[in-house]
């Protein structure tokens, strides 16, 4: 009788792993792939760390893929192992880069993009991203790829999830900014607008102005305050004696942040308060995540990769009242409220 080949070192692993596993564990899936798309957030990181440690413990190999779907069109594709996801979990940002790809929302594009995953042998994808990402995840759904959706984005703007990976972070820098202006604003009297990102949801600007004590929060979701009504409350606020005045604008608040700025500035005399304007940007995108986020991403990561294994597709794994939910992707990114009336109430009651 001819020997029995030896596996090689990394088939030994995976062979021994399934030994360990329950027979619905078993490998059902070899390889899978793994990218971060549109804008970053804090949180990326461990949430690609939790796919590929979750990955490789059912068995599976886990590809990187750089750049989004713009790595995925070029074929920057490489594997991913234990060691390679070694020391990120604090790390803002994402290591695998990212991008907005428009070449991915042509056909022409997605069929490239779909003749890598084969040539790669990549049998499932795990896409982390905000709303333009998911959506092109749907596309590659709809063309037969397996492929899982996370909520990764610092705007919290998605359906299927109570929150999405890198809000808790950026809310904190939100509120740090928030004290430090607070700060100034004080010693000189003066009102500060604050703006905030979140594109066309008020989610950051509202919690960030009721965790840090503003006087009024300005979202797209309650847009029936007029400009007369701001400077109104800024003269109410002086004649009763506060130093400061703390306006948080969300960046989707229409007529925005610069109309309100000039229509404040020109109503100085009567308000009392000097007007300045800190518009916060990119910064909220940055920093290493809290620890919510680091959990949260873990969690959403290990499922995202569970569920490839278990041969589902097309769904968002997200974090509804405190338990994993899976949500077809095409519910995740059609428009969704994220303004629960009773925390307005509560912000609203909050603003004196
Ligand atoms: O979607 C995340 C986000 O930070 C939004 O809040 C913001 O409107 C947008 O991305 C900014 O995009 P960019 O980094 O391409 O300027």
């Amino acid at each position: 009788m001819g020997r029995v080949a030896r596996p090689a070192p990394q088939a030994r692993a995976r062979l021994l792993i399934s030994c360990l596993l329950t027979s619905e564990e078993r490998i059902h899936m070899k390889r899978i792939g793994v990218l971060t798309s549109g804008g970053d957030g804090p949180g990326l990181n461990p949430c690609i760390r939790a796919v590929v440690r979750m990955g490789i413990h059912l068995g599976m190999s886990v590809m990187g893929i750089r750049r989004g779907y713009a790595g995925l069109i070029a074929g920057e594709i490489e594997e991913l192992t234990l060691r390679s996801v070694g020391g990120i979990l604090g790390r803002g940002g994402t290591f695998l880069s990212t991008s907005r790809s428009a070449e991915f929302t042509t056909p022409q594009g997605q069929l490239t993009a779909l003749r890598n995953l084969h040539r790669f042998d990549i049998e499932g994808l795990v896409v982390i991203g905000g709303n333009g990402s998911l959506t092109g995840a749907q596309k590659l759904h709809e063309q037969g790829v397996k492929v899982i959706g996370l909520p990764g984005t610092i705007d919290n703007d998605l359906g299927g999830t109570d929150i999405t990976i890198g809000v808790d972070t950026a809310l904190n820098t939100i509120l740090d900014a928030v004290d430090k202006i607070k700060d100034t604003a004080s010693s000189h009297n003066r009102a500060f607008i604050i703006e905030t990102m979140g594109r066309n949801c008020g989610y950051l600007a509202l919690m960030g102005a009721l965790a840090g004590g503003a006087e009024l929060a300005l979202i797209p979701e309650n847009n029936d305050i007029s400009l007369e009504a701001v400077s109104n409350l800024l003269k109410d606020v002086y004649v009763r004696g506060k130093n400061h005045c703390i306006i948080v604008v969300a960046e989707g608040w229409k007529p925005g942040t610069a109309a309100l700025a000039a229509y404040l500035n020109a109503q100085k005399e009567q308000q009392g308060f000097e007007v300045r304007t800190t518009v916060l940007g990119h910064v909220q995108r940055g920093g290493s995540p809290t620890a919510y986020d680091r959990i949260l991403a873990t969690r959403l990561g290990a499922a995202a990769a569970e569920a490839l294994y278990a041969g589902r597709s097309g769904v968002m794994i997200g974090w509804i009242d405190g338990k994993i939910a899976e949500t077809p992707l095409e519910e995740v990114i059609k428009p969704t409220n994220k303004i629960k009336p009773d925390v307005l109430r509560l912000a609203r009651v909050m603003e004196r």
